[in-house]
């Protein structure tokens, strides 16, 4: 069940109500409880959660963002144009996974509106906030007569797929985009699967988008990961307060600390929450208490890091080709234009 709420070329589907309270419920309760203990990073998004991660994305040590901007401010006319080829359709589609402010995504529109196509932007992403202002601006910033229609899905990834795969024929030729290294909080079986049922619901030719940081030095990426004015700390702990807000609970956030490392052999930066002393927190919501022990972690998060061969090789698996890869001047970032085959 979806609540929608439709202007004449604005539409919202919101998945977001009481089954992914559940879910939250569940993965919290699942999560406390395994050994080690560990809490999904899709929850890191409530309202602060993603204002907070937009403020990153301005922080000195936090290249990423800054990196694929400079990309898509040089590159987005060929990337546009190896994805489109001749096509030109009546409608094209432009599908964000994890659209967030969808800053980037202009430099893409742009480049689609310079070949005069219609456009129909379908933006998903788990913050209904962020969605709703995201869209509102793009509307306002792309008033007719550009033909610009917005359907946006308030939803985890997997629910907005599935509601997409529905209507897959009602599609023009599309660009799908995963931008801003979400692909690296997927592990690599999580990546594949996710790449896999997005193919399932693109055509062949149609193309994917991918931005992925590259593996470098230790140093830069804990820096990205541990800023010095603790934004990054703020980022990771306000999914204590989420708890404690939606759950309940009565976890004292100034007895956590926000832990960053990177994980050479396995390519990727882990995030954790390490309880400061030996400590119980109740969540009354869940009906339960949780012992932490002194030192213990929690893991919150991974973020992935790839090089140009592992990119292929993830191509190859989901049924991609990669057609070609951008690289912003210090090669810091990449983005690859997978084509569906
Ligand atoms: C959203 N994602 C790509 C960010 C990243 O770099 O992994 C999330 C983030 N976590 C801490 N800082 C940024």
């Amino acid at each position: 069940m979806s609540d929608t709420e439709a202007e004449s070329s604005l539409r919202i589907y919101n998945f977001i109500h009481a089954d992914l309270k559940d879910a939250f419920a569940e993965d919290v309760r699942r999560g406390l409880a395994s050994a080690p203990k560990q809490l999904p990073p899709k929850y890191f998004y409530d309202e602060l959660g993603s204002q907070l991660f937009e403020a990153i994305c301005l922080l000195p040590e936090y290249y990423l963002t800054r990196a694929e901007t400079e990309i898509f401010s040089r590159y987005a006319d060929e990337m546009v144009g190896e994805a489109m080829g001749e096509a030109s359709t009546k409608e094209v589609t432009l599908l964000e996974m994890g659209s967030g402010s969808a800053q980037k995504t202009r430099l893409v529109l742009d480049a689609l509106i310079k070949r005069r196509n219609a456009l129909h932007y379908i933006p998903v992403d788990i913050s209904l906030a962020a969605l709703k202002k995201s869209a509102r601006l793009l509307l306002a910033a792309y008033p007719p007569p550009t033909l610009l229609r917005v359907t946006a899905y308030a939803s985890d990834y997997n629910t907005a797929l599935a509601h997409l795969h529905k209507n897959h024929n009602e599609r023009g030729r599309t660009l799908a985009l995963f931008l801003g290294s979400n692909i690296g909080n997927f592990n690599p079986i999580e990546a594949e699967s996710f790449l896999q049922s997005l193919r399932a619901i693109l055509r062949e030719r149609d193309c994917l988008l991918v931005g992925a940081d590259l593996k470098k030095e230790r140093k830069a990426l804990e820096a990205a990961y541990d800023d010095s004015i603790g934004l990054t700390s703020a980022f990771n702990l306000n999914l204590l307060n989420r708890i404690n807000r939606e759950l309940d609970a009565d976890f004292n956030v100034r007895l956590f600390r926000h832990v960053a490392l990177y994980n050479e052999a396995e390519g990727c930066v882990e995030i954790y929450l390490e309880s400061e002393r030996a400590q119980r927190v109740a969540l009354r919501g869940l009906n339960t208490e949780v012992d932490f022990a002194a030192g213990e972690r929690t893991h919150t998060e991974n973020s992935y890091k790839y090089d140009t061969s592992e990119l292929a090789t993830l191509a190859a698996r989901t049924g991609f080709e990669v057609k070609r890869t951008w690289f912003d001047d210090k090669q810091q970032f990449s983005s690859s234009l997978f084509v569906a085959v």
